[in-house]
């Protein structure tokens, strides 16, 4: 049923059929295996701590095939201090995993951010040592049972000014881009089964932003196909913010190029920030599911795109709600950037996205 939605705006989005949906095998994630697609959302294990925990676990149950970890495999968390190695959150996202027979997208090993203080202080020899250890400790603990691994996120930063508009960091600043083929070069030695993922984001969005990044991931992937590195699939994050314009029909242009180098392409961070839709719940609930759609149907007629993550599946466990309270909600209202409201009520976007599933060509 639609309680709690607002049942005009759903309009030409919302086929009958699927107005009664709700049983586990109704689940997206089973709409998208229907058709070779790995269906899923990031999993925070902190959440686990909440009093909604039962309610939490139960949609990403229902819904999710595949879970992205989103804290527990970086590194602040691994490795809070230079000598603790601490793979009790990820081991608990793993009991979880397996518990409802869903694979695990490790995210992430080498991101020039999320890095606890003590990394910013080591020497190159360390940072080398750090690297390879790093990789080859954590992958091998979880030789087969993480089968994709997010290698190196977000390697551009236009804002930092270095050729081909690198990101930088202690990797860039001991092995200059080198850095990017080398971790993917170990990752594939510590795990040769594993899904090698280099994951982007900000190449969306249809202004010079978007440009700087779709250019200078293109020109990156270009020369790490020419070094040989070994990289299976490049992760789209896909953060959509209605602040910016898109053109999702030039995205999936995009994503075209990236698949004519010979990658395979995964959507690995989907939500949408409704922070510049104004309006009621309601009205931007509808908004949002539109987004859904017409992203969705621009990206999922490519069959190279194997894998659909969201970041997060209900409003109230998202980044952006977590950032909007801890600034004191300065907008006046919380965001409502997924497929489930703050009373894990499916929202318009969730039906969107089912639709979406259902009628895309199988892989
Ligand atoms: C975010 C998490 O969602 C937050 O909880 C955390 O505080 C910061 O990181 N791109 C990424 C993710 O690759 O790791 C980010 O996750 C969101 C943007």
């Amino acid at each position: 049923m639609l309680t709690g939605v607002g049942t005009s705006a759903l309009c030409g989005l919302l086929p009958p059929t699927l107005a009664a949906a709700g049983s586990a095998g109704d689940g997206l994630g089973a709409r998208a295996a229907a058709k070779g697609l790995k269906f899923g959302a990031s999993f925070s294990t902190e959440e686990l701590n909440k009093p909604y925990a039962d309610r939490y676990a139960a949609i990403y149950a229902e819904d999710c095939r595949v879970l992205t970890s989103e804290l527990e495999f970086k590194m602040y968390t691994l490795r809070p201090t230079a000598d603790v190695l601490d793979f009790a959150p990820a081991d608990k996202l793993l009991a979880v995993a397996e518990k409802d027979q869903q694979t695990v997208r490790g995210h992430t090993l080498v991101w020039n951010d999320a890095l606890p203080d003590w990394v910013h202080r080591l020497g190159p020899g360390e940072v080398e040592h750090l690297l390879e250890a790093h990789i080859e400790t954590v992958m091998e603990r979880y030789r087969g049972r993480v089968t994709s691994w997010d290698v190196v996120n977000e390697p551009i930063g236009p804002w930092d000014k270095l050729p081909g508009n690198l990101r930088k960091g202690p990797y860039y600043s001991t092995f200059g881009e080198s850095y990017i083929a080398k971790s993917f070069v170990i990752a594939r030695k510590a795990d040769p089964k594993a899904e090698l993922v280099l994951n982007e984001a900000q190449t969306e969005s249809d202004d010079d932003n978007g440009a700087t990044f779709r250019s200078s991931l293109l020109g990156l992937l270009k020369r790490l196909k020419d070094s040989g590195a070994p990289i299976d699939t490049v992760g789209l994050q896909s953060h959509i913010d209605t602040a910016r314009p898109y053109d999702f029909a030039r995205f999936a242009d995009f994503v075209r190029e990236i698949v004519a180098l010979g990658y395979g392409v995964a959507i690995t961070e989907l939500d949408v920030n409704d922070r510049a839709l104004d309006s009621t719940p309601n009205l931007r609930d509808a908004a949002v599911a539109k987004i859904y759609k017409n992203f969705l149907a621009a990206v999922l007629p490519i069959r190279e795109i194997k894998t659909l993550t969201l970041w997060q599946l209900a409003d109230h466990t998202s980044w952006l709600w977590y950032d909007a309270v801890a600034k004191g909600n300065p907008g006046g209202r919380l965001p409502r950037p997924l497929l489930y409201d703050a009373s894990f009520k499916k929202k318009s976007a969730w039906y969107a996205v089912a639709e979406a599933l259902d009628a895309m060509p199988a892989r």
